[in-house]
């Protein structure tokens, strides 16, 4: 059976929020860009570098390793990379009152 787990109220996020998180085990970075929320790993799909000094723009997420940009929406790495690598994990937020999570 799922659990909810809360991450943050609503009034706490700003566009450019990044905030990490550990839950049910799973490293987790809470952002905000272009007006809406997100929730990924906080593990770069490349070599699982931290995401948390990444670019963030326009729903995209730059890592700070070796650059890669991945979408926060879908995951996929954006077309200009120079290194292949597989796509960025993205959760699915759950909006409750005034307060976001996540279930797992
Ligand atoms: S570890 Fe993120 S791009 Fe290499």
């Amino acid at each position: 059976m799922k659990s909810y787990y809360r991450l943050e109220s609503l009034m706490n996020l700003y566009e450019g929020y990044c905030r990490e998180f550990i839950v049910d085990g799973r490293q987790l970075l809470l952002t905000q860009s272009s007006s809406k929320p997100f929730l990924i790993e906080n593990k770069c799909p490349h070599q699982g570098f931290s995401l948390v000094d990444a670019h963030i723009e326009d729903s995209m997420i730059t890592c700070a390793a070796h650059m890669v940009t991945f979408s926060m929406i879908d995951g996929r790495v954006q077309p200009g990379s120079h290194i292949r690598c597989g796509a960025l994990k993205v959760y699915e937020l759950v909006y409750q009152g005034n307060e976001v999570g996540v279930f797992f």
